[in-house]
């Protein structure tokens, strides 16, 4: 479904030039939800807008990102339109952001649907008032509320309502639940495990938390500076960590400590090639050839 091969991605301010992604390569199979776990600046929420194809005119894209065999770098911004929203979401990292402050949550659900469905406005409404629903958000008042009366944690999920109004085949969340206190955390991760179980949607879950990441996805990405230090079958990430990067990681989730500490301490640098140690586990060493 989405194959993601030697992605390298620059992006241009001006003159200035930051290579934010080095050769990044995976994919997520149609049904299958993958997580990125990485710490603050290490690419994650790039990744996610690169493939979305959003600011193309600030990047520099080479490889190739390829979703149901179409080349979405090689689409023109019409075409890519067309695929945003319908067929594949992005469930934004700040909720305000996704959000314009002088339109009702109501009208934000219509325009989506109605830019993809040739439906009145009164079907549109309906559509949306099923999709809150399904996110368990009963008050149907919430449609005439503007973005900032709402809580993080019901922004949040109406942002999720809204991504998956259109069925998406592929939905990826840049961190959902960060921002949120543990008990929104948790009904947010609920409502998205509820979501993949109903629809099957391939996913890609991103965040900083190991916790958030090993209970949703099947497989995880660790990635710092850019770069994949290690990819794999959640439960072997988890119970044999190779990379000395993710055995902290894994260590630091075990102690129930802060990732931010965790990183502090880590200050070498990663190098080498990524190399299969077992089947599906790839784990960046040095060559031993
Ligand atoms: N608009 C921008 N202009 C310049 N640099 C940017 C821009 N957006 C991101 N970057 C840089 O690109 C790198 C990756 O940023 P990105 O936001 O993808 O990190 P992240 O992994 O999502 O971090 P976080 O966990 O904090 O969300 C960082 O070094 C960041 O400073
Ligand atoms: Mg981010």
């Amino acid at each position: 479904m989405l194959a993601v091969e030697n992605l390298n991605v620059t992006l241009r301010n001006g003159h200035v030039e930051k290579h934010v992604l080095h050769n990044i390569s995976f994919s997520i199979p149609k049904g299958k939800v993958v997580g990125i776990i990485g710490e603050s600046g290490s690419g994650k929420s790039v990744l996610c807008t690169t493939i979305m194809q959003l600011f193309r005119e600030k990047r520099t894209v080479t490889g190739n990102l390829s979703f149901n065999g179409m080349s979405l770098v090689e689409l023109s911004e019409k075409e890519m339109r067309k695929l945003r929203g319908n067929e594949m979401a992005l469930i934004m990292q700040n909720p305000m952001a996704m959000f314009n402050p002088i339109v009702t949550i109501g009208e934000h659900f219509t325009e989506t649907i109605q830019a993809h469905r040739k439906i009145t406005k009164k079907q549109a409404t309906a559509h949306a008032k099923e999709q809150l629903k399904r996110f368990q958000l009963f008050d149907e008042n919430i449609l005439k509320k503007y973005p900032h009366e709402l809580s993080g944690g019901m922004l949040q999920r109406v942002m999720i309502a809204i991504a998956a109004s259109l069925n998406p085949s592929l939905l990826l969340a840049d961190e959902p639940t960060t921002a949120l206190d543990t008990t929104t955390q948790l009904e947010i991760l609920k409502e998205l495990k509820q979501l993949h179980a109903t629809t099957e949607m391939s996913m890609l879950i991103v965040s900083h938390d190991l916790g958030v990441i090993a209970n949703l996805a099947e497989e995880i990405i660790v990635m710092r500076h850019g770069v994949i230090v290690e990819k794999g079958p959640t439960s072997h990430i988890l119970q044999h960590p190779r990379h000395r990067y993710s055995q902290r990681l894994v260590a630091a989730r075990d102690e129930h400590s802060q990732l931010a500490d965790l990183i502090d301490r880590f200050d070498e640098e990663i190098t080498g090639e990524l190399m299969q140690c077992d089947p599906g586990h790839w784990v960046r060493m040095e060559g031993s050839a």
